[in-house]
């Protein structure tokens, strides 16, 4: 016997006005994250029912806002894309207000402490404050969960009407295994009869019920075994829901009715911070636009890729960063304005990208919603420091053709966190993790250099420094002053120090805050060319690529951590 296979309601039609190469752009960055970032061309135009050569114009326009990249027959997720997530979190506040008191109360708790909103029937992450033991899943933000599963959905679907709840009903019945929800592990499609959540009293309907009358919700396992939460409401001024705070743990320390007793009475206080932050005055530090900018951009750009650039897509991707802190909601106007775009324009990008669910709009002003952070945010959010080296290093390589590497500081060793070789001028081969003593190195000497010079001086005197070959600087004093150059140079050469034979050459990568967080170098052989030329050689571009990843960086960790290693 065969069921009717159960199907989502069909998608309205696009409005006549609808720019349909802006659909397809979103749809081909659906399928990008999707496929995990990474996808095929071929993979590409089969999941989204595109003719080759549009998937082609539309991934040569990503590529050329620097949104994906190209990479042999692959086309990957860039991280300059997570701009577009970033000015619907810069624009919502709530990271910003709201994230540095939910990081004070997982301190506090030492618990992980998340911030979520509503999107649809779904949950979606905004802030991530991780502090996870035992082994369990780590949401990212921008990754959803279904309502019904985790402890805040119970209270955004206390706002639901009647439209909703039959939207829900029609989800589960559709997609009984929260297929459509690939940050949460599959459930088991017995487990769902459509309606009831699942056959018992402790059904969603039930949950929601319960959480109105308690003012907390709780989730016991309803993720995966061993996963649980508790959560509250964070209100804005006139009572309405904007986020839900919740306190996660794991059953091998707490159980989920020993958290809420453990969790609730600091987690209100902090909720009650949350809601006064909230309430508090709109930012003001509006980032200045740069319309004309955009305007020669896209100039420039119609003009080096001709067909290749369908400006359509990136005017109406850009329309997205129109928006951002102290710009929540923006006029036609407004819009217009801050992207250089023609009203008659930006009107059709912004008609389009409500139709897709990306802005809302009370028919005057218009404001971002969270499903923007669909478009790659988690993937990329997640990026280590080295994932997001690792494709510049490999352009510089290109580039010199000599090898590159990234180091980070580990107690008075620099340790490789990324490494694209060429041939091989070491005595020994180095691999990620590969650790050598800071003081005789480039990379070394960069990342003491970032150090403040009071705690150099206390390290070096600390450090057996011996001689690993004749040149090797073993004088604290004169290290001392040779970091002081590097300080003032903003590079390092080190000749023949570590090895015999071995030149190399490094530069700082610093943070959005201007911390030195890591190091990259070129290093090569000392026999070729005299250390100046070495220098005039290979340090302008080895600035470029310390600068495209620092400006990747800027993107990356305006609102996610980003691990060094
Ligand atoms: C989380 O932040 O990982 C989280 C939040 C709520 C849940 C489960 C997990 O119900």
């Amino acid at each position: 016997m065969s069921h009717p296979a159960p199907t989502t309601p069909p998608a309205p039609a696009p409005p006549p006005e609808a720019v349909g190469p802006l659909m397809r752009s979103l749809s081909v960055l659906r399928e990008l994250t999707a496929g995990g970032g990474r996808q095929a061309v071929g993979d590409l135009v089969r999941g989204t029912g595109l003719a080759r050569s549009t998937v082609d114009r539309v991934l040569s326009t990503l590529a050329r806002l620097g949104y994906v990249r190209i990479q042999g027959r692959d086309a990957v997720l860039a991280p300059r894309l997570l701009e577009l997530g970033n000015a619907y979190l810069a624009a919502s506040e709530l990271p910003d207000r709201l994230g540095p008191l939910a990081d004070r109360l997982a301190d506090e708790l030492d618990e992980s402490v998340s911030l979520a909103v509503p999107d649809g029937d779904g949950v979606r992450f905004v802030h991530q404050a991780t502090r996870r033991r035992a082994m369990s899943l780590a949401f990212r933000i921008g990754d959803l969960l279904p309502a019904e599963r985790g402890a805040p959905g119970a209270l955004f679907a206390d706002a639901w009407d009647a439209d909703d709840w039959r939207r829900w009903r029609q989800r589960r019945a559709a997609d009984p295994t929260d297929a459509g929800f690939p940050a949460v592990p599959p459930r088991p499609a017995a487990d769902a009869p459509a309606g009831a959540d699942n056959a018992s009293g402790t059904g969603f309907e039930a949950r929601v019920a319960a959480a109105r009358t308690a003012g907390w919700s709780l989730d016991d396992q309803l993720i995966e075994p061993g996963l649980v939460a508790v959560a509250l409401p964070v209100r804005d001024a006139a009572g309405r829901t904007v986020c839900a705070v919740s306190v996660v743990s794991h059953t091998s320390r707490l159980s989920a009715d020993a958290l809420r007793e453990a969790a609730l009475p600091r987690l209100r206080e902090a909720v009650a911070t949350m809601e006064y932050a909230l309430n508090a005055p709109p930012a003001t530090d509006a980032e200045a636009h740069p319309a004309a900018a955009h305007a020669s951009w896209m100039r420039a750009s119609k003009q080096e890729l001709g067909p290749e650039f369908v400006e359509s897509v990136a005017r109406g991707l850009i329309t997205l960063t129109a928006f951002g802190t102290g710009r929540a909601e923006l006029s036609l106007t407004a819009v217009a304005e801050a992207t250089g775009l023609a009203r008659a324009t930006a009107r059709r990008a912004l008609i389009t990208l409500e139709h897709l669910g990306y802005i809302a709009t009370d028919g005057k002003l218009f404001r971002l919603t969270p499903r923007v952070l669909e478009l790659g945010f988690a993937h990329l959010s997640g990026l280590t420091l080295p994932a997001i080296a690792q494709p510049h290093l490999a352009a510089l390589v290109e580039r010199v053709h000599d090898s590159a590497s990234m180091a980070v500081l580990s107690g008075d060793d620099i340790q490789y966190v990324a490494r694209v070789p060429t041939v091989r001028i070491m005595s020994v081969n180095i691999t990620l993790g590969t650790r050598f003593p800071a003081y005789p190195t480039s990379m070394g000497r960069v990342l003491l250099a970032g150090l403040p010079p009071a705690e150099v001086s206390a390290r070096l005197a600390l450090t057996h420094l011996e001689p690993l070959t004749r040149h090797t600087v073993t004088d604290p004093d004169r290290l001392l002053a040779l970091l002081e150059d590097v300080r003032t140079e903003g590079y390092a050469l080190v000749d023949e120090e570590l090895e015999e034979g071995l030149r190399s050459l490094a530069v700082p990568v610093h943070d959005r805050t201007g911390r030195v967080v890591s190091a990259v170098n070129v290093s090569t052989h000392a026999g070729r060319c005299s250390p100046d030329e070495t220098r005039e050689a290979l340090l302008p571009a080895l600035r470029e690529a310390a600068a495209d990843i620092e400006a990747d960086l800027r993107v990356a960790g305006r609102f996610a951590r980003i691990p060094t290693g």
